[in-house]
């Protein structure tokens, strides 16, 4: 069969860790462009909108985009990184579907930076305009109930590679409780390139030192079923504890959202740890560390409405067709499907695919034979995987079918071909080693209520 008609509603998940942020681009307009573009009237918003959260002081822009000097020095670059839609980095097709967040520049904002570049730059009137934003550093939500460090400062070498670690942030608080909101805050914003965690809850009887065990180990050359001992992940008598997936997720840029009152939310147990499923440094030109942070956010109660999560392909609950074994100078498609057995509403869903990925496209087909889009990445870039969030819940009734097709390209013309010559890639007991390949779409979602279809998420 094609695929596992299974459901699974696996855990308690909620607030993800993903995209709201700044409101951005002005809708397109077909009224020609000023004669004359300036920096104060008109580059300056668009720049501090979709620009400035990357490109500021401490983050991960390789420069500031703020300052009228700023950008007008680099005019020529922004004008083609933009045109390119390289910048700001969006994979989504906006026109397939809109998500929370979207940082997508409009036609007109291109064509302004364009023919801004071509007059040399000018500046306007830079004394009437207002101050540029403010993006915080420390926390983005407020004043947390538990901050969880990083053990210690974690060297990253200078040597131009990427890093990716399994990192345990382990903690111990007074009695169980109930968490609203989680934040993670990279030490190094210019180093965190993104970072995926889970929560790990030890039953307190089986768990006396959630201290023990290493707190790093380098996820491409030490296997998941190892590192977990290895990090004392197990409890005392050799069982797993439970596991949370996807609690918190970072990428530059990106803002943990909270959803609307009800929604998302998660137990916090007494005795657990927050593990950095995949943590990953940047390539780094210079010696430097990171001390990341989480911060906590409790709530009275339990969640009303704790979210769940449906992965598919790679270690997911739907097989691959054909498996996933992608032959060198070879372009293929991948699909994986599963049935959507209950009503559900949608919150995220997150594409994922390694340096091979050429094109992901996800949709759900009712049992009315309704077609609903879900995502389209037409140029896959393995370096932006957002946990994109619908801009309100998205209802998909029971019966309907979660259809994914992915491609691949394993030719000499794909430049983040690991291989050279090309040579056969494939999944690997769900290895997360990127010169191995995976293919997961992860939705997160709540059972479906009447009335969830008009609920708006973001602020
Ligand atoms: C989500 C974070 C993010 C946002 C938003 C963002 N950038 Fe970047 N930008 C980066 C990072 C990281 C790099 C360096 C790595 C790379 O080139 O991918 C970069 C690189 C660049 C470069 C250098 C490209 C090169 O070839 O060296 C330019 C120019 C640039 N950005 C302009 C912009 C402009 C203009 C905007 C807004 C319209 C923007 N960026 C928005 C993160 C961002």
């Amino acid at each position: 069969m094609f695929y596992r008609i299974t459901f699974v509603a696996l855990l308690l998940v909620a607030i993800l860790g993903s995209c709201t942020e700044e409101p951005q681009t002005q809708p397109a307009r077909s009224e020609p462009l000023p004669d004359s573009v300036t920096f104060a009237e008109h580059i300056g918003p668009i720049v501090w909108a979709n620009c400035m959260p990357c490109h500021r002081p401490g983050s991960a822009g390789p420069f500031s985009l703020i300052s009228y000097r700023d950008v007008a020095k680099r005019a020529k670059m922004v004008a083609q990184v933009t045109a390119d839609r390289y910048m700001p980095p969006w994979p989504a097709d906006p026109a397939y579907r809109h998500f929370l967040g979207e940082r997508v520049l409009s036609q007109r904002d291109i064509d302004l930076l364009g023919k801004w570049a071509a007059q040399r730059a000018p500046a306007g009137d830079l004394a009437a305009m207002p101050e540029p934003p403010h993006y915080p550093d420390g926390s983005m939500l407020g004043k947390p109930d538990l901050v969880v460090t990083m053990k210690e400062a974690y060297p990253i070498r200078g040597n131009n590679t990427d890093r990716f670690l399994f990192m345990k942030l382990p903690f111990e608080i007074p009695q169980d409780t109930f968490i609203r909101a989680i934040e993670f805050v990279p030490g190094n914003r210019k180093a965190v390139h993104h970072m995926n965690g889970h929560l790990i809850s030890f039953d307190p009887a089986k768990k006396k030192d959630v201290f023990a065990g290493e707190w790093v180990v380098d996820r491409e050359v030490v296997p998941v079923n190892e590192a977990y001992p290895r990090m004392g992940l197990l409890q005392d008598d050799g069982s797993y504890p439970s596991l949370t997936p996807l609690v918190s997720n970072y990428l530059p840029g990106v803002t943990p959202g909270t959803y609307p009152e009800g929604i998302g939310g998660y137990f916090m147990p007494q005795k657990g740890a927050f593990l950095l499923n995949d943590l990953h440094y940047g390539p780094q030109g210079v010696d430097t560390f990171d001390q990341s942070t989480f911060n906590v956010f409790f709530a009275p109660k339990a969640p009303k409405r704790p979210t769940m999560e449906l992965q598919m392909g790679t270690l997911g609950i739907s097989d691959i067709v054909p498996p996933l074994i992608i032959p060198p100078d070879t372009v293929m498609t991948f699909r994986t499907r599963a049935v959507i057995r209950q009503d559900v509403s949608l919150l995220t869903i997150n594409p994922h695919m390694h340096l091979l990925g050429k094109s992901f496209l996800a949709y759900a087909i009712t049992p009315a034979s309704d077609t609903i889009p879900l995502i389209r990445i037409p140029e896959w870039d393995f370096r932006w995987q957002y946990f994109y969030t619908f801009d309100h819940l998205l209802h998909l009734p029971a019966g309907s079918v979660v259809q994914v097709e992915a491609v691949y390209d394993n030719t000499r013309d794909n430049p983040n071909n690991p291989f050279d010559p090309p040579q056969t890639v494939s999944e690997r007991d769900g290895s997360m080693r990127t010169t191995d390949e995976m293919l997961q779409c992860i939705l997160t979602f709540v059972p479906y209520q009447p009335g969830d279809e008009n609920v708006e998420l973001g602020e």
